[in-house]
């Protein structure tokens, strides 16, 4: 039976995507792209496609799916070498994403080589830690933080040592308006993934860093996922 080496993190903000994606990265040398982080990139370096979705992104809401995909799959093509293990955090979340990304994989035969983990949390618990989130600013680091009082009033990252900063879509009422969206797609967006066939598993992340990681590595190895 062929490894599966596409990962899909599907999940509501806050739920710890980019943090086991990070560790993914530092400990298995999985590939992570999220969406997210390059499409602030786009906004830091006022691209084209930076102005564009500036307000949006800002705002909470949806980047038009053709753009997300579009950057997806050119990712895909063009930026992962042979055999690396690829995690896709963020990325499909509306209906026309799904059915595009099936689309890419079933045309190259993948579907059978991708997984969607499933991150589960409640809106309470995200909310208090998307509120005490800090995100390193230097886009090729981004590395992301849970404040605390150890941190001082001008925080440094340790990995970079650029400033530490919140992220503007971290604002409460924008957290709920992200939060919102997520949920209102959630229901229907889990059926179709499993109607389409792919394989899933759920992800508590209820739990401290170390026994996510931990729960995470065990699907990995029971599902088969290169390493
Ligand atoms: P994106 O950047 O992907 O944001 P998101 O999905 O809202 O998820 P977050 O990054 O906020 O959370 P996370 O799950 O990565 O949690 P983290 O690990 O940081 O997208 C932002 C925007 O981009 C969207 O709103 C949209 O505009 C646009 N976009 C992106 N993709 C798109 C798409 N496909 N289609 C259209 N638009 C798109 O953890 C959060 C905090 O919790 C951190 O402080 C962390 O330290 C802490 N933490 C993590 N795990 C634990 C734990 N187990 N215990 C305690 N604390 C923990
Ligand atoms: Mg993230």
């Amino acid at each position: 039976m062929l490894k599966k080496w596409v990962l899909i993190f599907f999940g509501p903000p806050g739920s710890g995507k980019g943090t086991i994606a990070s560790i993914a990265k530092q400990k298995l040398n999985f590939l992570p792209l999220s969406t997210g982080d390059l499409f602030r990139q786009h906004i830091v370096n006022q691209t084209k496609i930076g102005q564009k979705i500036d307000f949006t992104m800002k705002s909470g809401n949806l980047i038009p799916d053709e753009l997300v995909s579009d950057v997806v799959f050119d990712w895909m093509e063009n930026s992962v070498p042979k055999g690396k293990t690829i995690i896709l955090d963020g990325y499909p979340r509306t209906v026309v994403q799904v059915e595009s990304l099936y689309k890419y994989l079933d045309e190259r035969n993948r579907i059978s080589q991708s997984l969607v983990i499933h991150f589960v949390l409640s809106d309470e618990i995200i909310l208090d830690r998307l509120s005490r989130r800090y995100t390193c600013s230097n886009k090729n680091c981004q590395k992301i933080y849970a404040f605390d009082n150890s941190l001082k009033l001008q925080p440094i990252c340790d990995a970079c040592g650029s400033s530490v900063l919140r992220r503007e879509d971290d604002a409460h009422e924008t957290v709920k308006n992200r939060l919102s969206i997520y949920r209102k797609n959630e229901k229907q967006l889990l059926k179709i993934v499993t109607d389409l066939g792919f394989a899933m598993h759920k992800l508590d992340t209820n739990k401290s860093i170390e026994d996510v990681f931990y729960d995470f590595y065990n699907i990995v190895n029971d599902e088969n996922v290169e390493v």
